[in-house]
């Protein structure tokens, strides 16, 4: 097996202050499939051609935001050996026990010196996509019910020390950087795309003073024109879009970013090219940020750098 250790982003704890209107806006308009409903009173949810159990977690909330983001790994072994090196790097972690998360294994949880919790778990049951191992077809109508994402694909993270965050990911997680921007100073970051497989990132973070803060969780689409479609869908439902569709110059994807009801942000994207890690990290200068991460525009929006939840 080629891929070993940290395989993908696996699901995303996201706050909203309305669970009603959150599972309106996430199950009717972004499309993905209810699978289920814990005594917490959390909401589970899966994009359509995922097989594992959930990826997107709502829980109601005085506050908007993410409780903590979570990365599949190979095997217990993995989970084990990586909880000891989180560990011997210096990082406390938790056990959650299997179960606490439905249909979910243990989960190893350790908190970034950005203030962001990370978990990490192998198993999640394995509820499929809808269509057969056997002889699929090659989608459901789950495909296109609502903007339908085929996954959860990355996060952006905003908080202090990202130096310190990029360490962890890169020498205990076995991550790559893959872009980065950098400051006026020409020498520290504004901001670090990570990679742990051929993605063109699987977790970025933005260097901020206030810790903790969620800045978009992302979803997949196929092609460019249901990135299109995506936009004629939020705007029959009244979604408050952010800027797009538009491309990045940072991975090249081409982009939605909007607001779920609570505030929180989240992006429909599709692209971005294949990244090996071998590949030397892609630098954006301060001069070109705006380019890099909106290709057209050529300029920030204000809301890109202030708007956090
Ligand atoms: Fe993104």
């Amino acid at each position: 097996m080629a891929m070993t250790g940290v395989l993908r982003p696996g699901h995303a704890q996201i706050r909203v202050l309305g669970l009603d209107e959150g599972v309106k806006h996430y199950r009717d308009v972004l499309g993905l499939v209810e699978t289920g409903r814990d005594r917490q009173g959390r909401v589970y949810l899966k994009a359509w051609d995922e097989r594992d159990h959930n990826s997107v977690i709502l829980r109601e909330a005085d506050e908007a935001g993410l409780d903590f983001f979570g990365f599949k790994v190979a095997d217990k072994a993995t989970l084990a050996k990586l909880d000891a090196d989180l560990k011997a790097y210096g990082l406390a972690t938790e056990r959650m026990p299997a179960g606490e998360l439905l249909e979910t294994g243990e989960r190893v949880r350790f908190e970034l010196p950005s203030g962001h919790i990370i978990e990490l778990y192998a198993d999640k049951t394995d509820v499929g996509n809808g269509m057969p191992y056997v002889n699929p077809a090659p989608w459901t109508p789950a495909a296109e019910s609502g903007i339908a994402p085929s996954r959860m694909d990355h996060c952006l993270l905003y908080g202090p020390d990202i130096e310190k965050v990029q360490d962890i990911f890169v020498n205990v997680l076995g991550f790559y950087l893959v872009e980065h921007v950098v400051l006026e100073d020409g020498v520290n970051d504004l901001a670090i795309w990570l990679s742990c497989s051929m993605k063109a990132h699987d977790i970025a973070f933005v260097r901020h003073p206030e810790p903790g803060k969620l800045h978009h969780v992302s979803f997949l689409l196929d092609s460019w024109e249901k990135v299109l479609r995506a936009a004629d869908i939020m705007s029959m439902n009244k979604v408050a879009v952010d800027i797009g569709p538009t491309r990045h110059g940072v991975t090249r994807g081409t982009t939605i970013y909007a607001f779920d009801p609570s505030g929180n942000r989240f992006e429909t994207f599709c692209g971005g090219y294949q990244a090996y890690p071998d590949w030397q990290p892609i630098k954006w200068t301060w001069d070109e940020v705006g380019t890099g991460i909106f290709y057209h525009d050529r300029k920030l929006n204000d809301r890109f750098l202030a708007v956090v939840s």
